[in-house]
């Protein structure tokens, strides 16, 4: 047997002879001569059938593929500049063809479906080049994050799923029977992480969180995935480097490494280009009073009851869309009202209805993607605002006893990676930002 090529390389194989396992994406042509589109997960190759070159049977075969067929390949890879695919510029001239499966009619053709359509039958959608796009893009961005703290000296630390508390609002917890007892899948790790940084200074977890959150935006899931870097002795303004740093890395390297991917999915580029550091750094203050002065030129009766906001409450999805807007780099925006934001936030020095607390808005309307802050160290305010909250303090002992031991300032944050993907990819829905979406009318397949 000839060497098992992947397309991504085929490149390499110019002239060479070799063998290809994958899927029908397409096939076309007439009679003697059939152009096959093949994809083999690693990309995307244009194989060339012709009659003469072929045993009779096989040639048979390759004139009557369906759509996602599986097959085995072999033949001598060709340069040939017109040659669709992914990388393209090169075919293949097939010489012998061996059929793993028929497929049978298959759903998604390329004429227009809708959604819901879609969606049910995901499992089969992540096959299409949109999708594949977005999901490598993905990958790559997970990777991205994670390579960065490492290099910046942070240490991976894994978090409980399965908790025996809450981690931010209690309305928004998913109970699980934990033989006879309740425990709650995870909101968060960040709790988890305060305790890892007095044995490791920088952490990071990175794991699904889990939201029982009747919201049903393009922002909002179920089950969403998180990674939460978490260091002591750190300042919010030390935590706002820390967050800019990581994501300009994060652009940065889905540009150098996805041009093709962010071709397919027909991303703008120079949106993503002009990301570098530094962001705007904004007050909880100063946003309110930039949207209320917004707020005043605006005519339109439905965006006016929209965009309108007092101080104290927390900005729905179209005011972090218009602050966004405002800016062509991601925002921070710092010292929110203490009242919206959760139990463990330290307050403002001297001025305790705000707190030490920053998210950092997504330009072009895609919102938080990141929320973290600046947590109490001190024991007894930590301890009043657990009795406060109601959540019972019995659960927190440990979390408390962190207080006890050598307490020091500390800071944390967490990025939301299908928020980020939607932006860094410009989709209108977070949906198609993770495998297998987690919706509140969605759990299939
Ligand atoms: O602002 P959140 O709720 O913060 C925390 O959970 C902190 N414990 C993080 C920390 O400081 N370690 O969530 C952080 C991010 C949001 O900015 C958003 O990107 C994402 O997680 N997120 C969601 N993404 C999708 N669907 C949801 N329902 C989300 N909720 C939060
Ligand atoms: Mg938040």
């Amino acid at each position: 047997m000839t060497k098992v090529m992947q397309i991504k390389d085929i490149a390499d194989y110019d002239g060479e002879e070799v063998t290809v396992r994958g899927w029908v994406y397409n096939r076309t042509g007439k009679g003697r001569l059939q152009f096959i589109l093949l994809r083999d997960g690693s990309g995307q190759a244009q194989c060339v059938a012709f009659k003469r070159e072929m045993a009779p049977d096989e040639f048979e075969i390759a004139r009557s593929l369906s759509q996602e067929s599986s097959v085995i390949i072999t033949g001598t890879v060709r340069a040939d500049e017109r040659a669709p695919g992914f990388p393209g510029g090169y075919e293949i001239g097939i010489q012998r063809l061996e059929l793993v499966q028929q497929a049978d009619d298959y759903p998604i053709t390329p004429k227009e479906h809708g959604t819901e359509f879609l969606m049910n039958h995901r499992h089969l959608w992540v096959r299409s080049n949109r999708q594949w796009a977005i999901l490598r893009i993905r990958a790559t961005i997970i990777k991205a994050m994670r390579d960065w703290l490492d290099d910046q000296g942070f240490l991976l630390v894994d978090t409980p799923i399965i908790t025996p508390a809450a981690g931010e609002e209690t309305t928004t917890l998913f109970d699980v029977d934990y033989f006879g007892d309740t425990a709650y899948l995870a909101q968060t790790g960040q709790l988890y992480n305060e305790a890892n940084i007095m044995a490791f200074g920088k952490v990071y977890c990175f794991g699904p969180t889990f939201r029982a959150e009747k919201s049903k935006t393009r922002r909002h899931l179920i089950e969403f995935w998180m990674l939460e870097p978490e260091i002591a002795f750190c300042s919010l303004e030390e935590l706002m480097d820390i967050e800019e740093g990581l994501v300009c890395a994060v652009v940065e390297r889905v540009l150098e490494k996805h041009p093709r991917e962010l071709a397919i999915i027909e991303r703008d580029t120079a949106k993503l280009e002009a990301i570098a550091a530094p962001f705007a750094r904004i007050s909880y203050d100063d946003a309110v009073t930039r949207l209320q002065a917004l707020h005043a030129q605006l005519d339109d009766p439905q965006q006016r009851a929209e965009l309108a906001i007092d101080w104290g409450e927390d900005f729905g999805s179209p005011h972090e869309t218009a602050l966004a807007e405002m800016f062509d780099k991601p925002v921070f925006v710092y010292h929110y009202p203490t009242a919206v934001k959760a139990f463990y936030m330290s307050p403002v020095a001297g001025r305790p209805e705000v707190c030490r607390s920053v998210d950092l808005l997504a330009p072009e309307g895609y919102g938080e993607i990141i929320g973290g802050s600046e947590r109490i160290h001190d024991l007894d305010l930590l301890a009043k605002n657990i009795d406060q909250m109601g959540l019972g303090r019995e659960a927190y002992q440990w979390y408390l006893e962190l207080r006890r031991f050598g307490s020091v300032p500390h800071a944390g944050f967490g990025i939301g990676i299908e928020r980020t993907v939607a932006w860094v990819c410009g989709l209108n829905h977070v949906r198609e930002t993770i495998p297998y979406a987690r919706l509140l009318n969605r759990k299939y397949p």
